[in-house]
């Protein structure tokens, strides 16, 4: 049997525990060290992030939205020796030759064409889409309604905001923010907040 250790019990962690359910998860349980959460989704939550040792037999995906914290607990989890697993809505599209890293989700109405690489750990989120070529660094999120043109390349730890769009070819390096409904035309090469159309530093 299919059983599946998620760790946050939130909003995100909602949308993982839709999508493992699609995938064929028989058995859905939280970790989250909120110990007044006591289900989520209508599924239990069984403890707090240090109990995961004692699910060794789970799969585990990390459903936390913040970068930085996804990345530390996905790490630790992996030195206890657990198995990190990906989450994709049957309903997302993906082309041929792409790779996707251990504890990424693709949610439902995502697209991610031909030849792109999505790192570790990151969120393509809702109906988004990052066309051919790209490169996504490690707990990089794309959000909701997002755009990447083709061969567009995000930093590890960047954030692109719900409903921005980058051009094809363009850089992001790595820490960044691109605010909801940016347009990137230029290269981002220096960490920070970027808005507006044409996206420019905030
Ligand atoms: C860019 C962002 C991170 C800035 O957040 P913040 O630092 O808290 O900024 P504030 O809300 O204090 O706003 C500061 C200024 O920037 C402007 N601003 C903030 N976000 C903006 C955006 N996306 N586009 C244009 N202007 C924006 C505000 O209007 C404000 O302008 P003012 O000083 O002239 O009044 C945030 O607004 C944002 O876009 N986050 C993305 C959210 C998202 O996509 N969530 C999806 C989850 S799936």
């Amino acid at each position: 049997m299919k059983k599946l250790m998620i760790i946050g019990a939130s909003g995100h962690g909602k949308v993982a525990a839709d999508i493992a359910a699609k995938m064929g998860y028989k058995q859905i349980v939280f970790l989250d060290d909120n110990t007044e959460i006591k289900e989520c989704l209508n599924y239990p939550v069984a403890g707090t992030i240090k109990d995961a040792k004692d699910y060794m037999g789970y799969d585990f995906f990390i459903a936390i939205g913040d970068g930085e914290v996804r990345k530390t607990i996905q790490e630790e989890i992996i030195r206890k020796g657990c198995k990190i697993v990906s989450l994709i809505h049957p309903e997302a599209v993906i082309g041929s030759c792409v790779e996707i890293g251990a504890g990424s989700m693709v949610s439902a109405g995502a697209v991610i064409n031909c030849k792109t690489i999505v790192g570790s750990g990151c969120i393509v989120n809702t109906s988004s889409s990052i066309d051919h070529d790209c490169t996504i660094g490690d707990y990089s999120h794309v959000s909701v309604g997002a755009h990447l043109a083709g061969g567009v390349s995000v930093g590890c730890g960047s954030w692109i905001g719900a409903g921005a769009i980058v051009n094809n070819q363009v850089f992001i390096c790595e820490s960044c923010i691109v605010g909801a409904g940016a347009v990137v035309i230029h290269n981002i090469e220096i960490p920070g907040t970027y808005i507006g159309i044409p996206a420019r530093r905030k």
